[in-house]
């Protein structure tokens, strides 16, 4: 199976795709539209920009690729998946209606409700009066406020107060801070518990579940301050057992993939669960419809085996044909690099040093995230910069890789937290059981 494969974005995780598909024995040429510096080493970038669907369909005409993988959210929600496949092209990652899980918050809630999938319960509003009236009205705190759109993680405010919940609402729908993914809202019940998230690659009938990978949200050592995209990753993850892993498969992961069959929608991707740990067990806060952004630069690293025949058998619809991969028993911790600023205004255009260095670190892959190449210097050109991703034979050992490597990268205003993987080292340490497949395919 020779073939060319597209990758479609440029940030982090494309780089870690890249990365990995290059080393898949069937492929001729990695080709990234547009890619960045650092996914240059790996992979022939092409400068059109992932939400450019016309130059993309071009693109595409042009290569023939035999597998086209759409990385991040936007083009997804445009509907370029279902352009692409119109054209007979194998495309990794859903079309619009499935993309809609991600791309409308009242839709993913509507869609849990339908097929009675533990979540928080939400009230939508489209107006900001009638949503404040309700707040009013409200007697538990705190109440989250939700963007229903696109807000690249940082549409959602959780407030203790009535004032701070009001305000959320005039930022989102007066304001408009998140544009036109503000013009509806979503308010909804807390939920008190630990966090987690779950991947799995479905072809619509067939789900694979992936190695469980923590991200840290927050841009604050801690978990204090703004959400961002991700600050940093650690995997394997201890809360998420084997016994909670088969909770999560059974009661969120096949209703949801039954619920796509029973709408009509053919969904062939990543199914992206953010969970929030309750009381009461497991609960879905969030659909995302691709990888996360620094999750798959770990699991890419974790990865053995053939990255190209997972996502191909899952374009084809085939995924149940596929042999489970087997995943490195080590540990890996990504820590992002950021931009003084983010995740708010950043500044851009600084040169980067000491790119080779850090990847001299034992067991050291650094993944550009926002970079582009200008004369022979890397430049900054994004919030996130770059993931810096170290494997050990335990975490202590992957964080202490990853922050040296850290360490030998500089540039004006570089920042990271320096605590990435620590609340998973002060955990008890608990055996788990043997491992289970983790493939669990529909009957038609
Ligand atoms: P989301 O983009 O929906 O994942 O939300 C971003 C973050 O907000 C989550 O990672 C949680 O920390 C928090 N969050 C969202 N919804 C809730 C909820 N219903 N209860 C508590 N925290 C929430
Ligand atoms: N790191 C979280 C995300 O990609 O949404």
């Amino acid at each position: 199976m020779d073939m060319k494969v597209l990758v479609v974005g440029s940030g982090g995780r494309e780089h870690a795709l890249c990365w990995k598909l290059a080393q898949s024995r069937g492929v001729t040429e990695v080709v990234c539209a547009p890619g960045n510096a650092g996914i240059a080493a790996v992979a022939r970038c092409v400068p059109v920009p992932a939400t450019d669907r016309e130059g993309i369909e071009a693109l595409v005409e042009e290569l023939r690729p035999g597998l086209v993988v759409i990385g991040p959210e936007d083009p997804l929600c445009d509907g370029l998946a279902d352009r692409l496949r119109e054209r007979g092209v194998a495309v990794f990652g859903p079309g619009r209606d499935g993309a809609r899980l991600e791309g409308s918050k009242a839709f993913a809630k509507e869609f849990l409700e339908r097929h009675h999938i533990p979540t928080a319960q939400a009230r939508t509003f489209d107006r900001s009066g009638l949503a404040k009236g309700y707040l009013e009205s409200v007697t538990t705190w705190p109440q989250v406020i939700k963007a229903d759109g696109l807000a690249a993680g940082k549409g959602v405010y959780v407030c203790p107060d009535l004032p701070s919940a009001k305000s959320a609402v005039d930022a989102i729908m007066e304001e408009a801070r998140h544009g036109k993914a503000g013009e509806r809202i979503l308010i909804e019940e807390f939920l008190a518990g630990e966090e987690a998230s779950i991947f799995a690659i479905t072809d619509g009938s067939t789900l694979l579940v992936l190695e469980p990978v923590q991200d840290h949200k927050q841009v604050g050592e801690g978990d204090t301050g703004p959400n961002t995209g991700g600050m940093g990753v650690f995997s394997p993850v201890s809360t998420l057992n084997r016994r909670l892993h088969k909770q999560i498969e059974q009661r969120l992961l096949i209703p949801t993939l039954h619920g796509l069959r029973k709408e009509g929608i053919d969904f062939r991707g990543v199914l992206f669960l953010g969970l929030m740990l309750t009381d009461s067990g497991p609960r879905v806060i969030e659909y995302n419809v691709r990888f996360g952004d620094p999750e798959c630069q770990a699991l890419m690293r974790r990865l053995k085996g053939d990255l190209l025949a997972i996502l191909l058998a899952t374009a084809e619809g085939r995924l149940a044909d596929v042999d489970l991969p087997t995943w490195d028993p080590r540990s890996v911790v990504g820590v992002v690099a950021a931009a003084e600023g983010y995740p708010g205004a950043v500044r851009k255009g600084d040169a980067i040093h000491g790119l080779e260095a850090a990847e001299e670190v034992a067991e050291t892959v650094v993944f550009h995230a926002g970079t582009r190449q200008e004369g022979g210097e890397v430049l900054t050109a994004g919030g996130r910069v770059l993931c810096v991703t170290s494997l050990g034979e335990n975490l202590e050992e992957a964080r202490e890789r990853a922050y040296q490597a850290y360490d030998r990268i500089e540039w004006a205003g570089k920042f990271c937290r320096r605590d990435i993987g620590c609340r998973e080292m002060a955990r008890p340490v608990v055996e788990d059981e043997e491992p289970e497949e983790r493939v669990e395919t529909l009957e038609s």
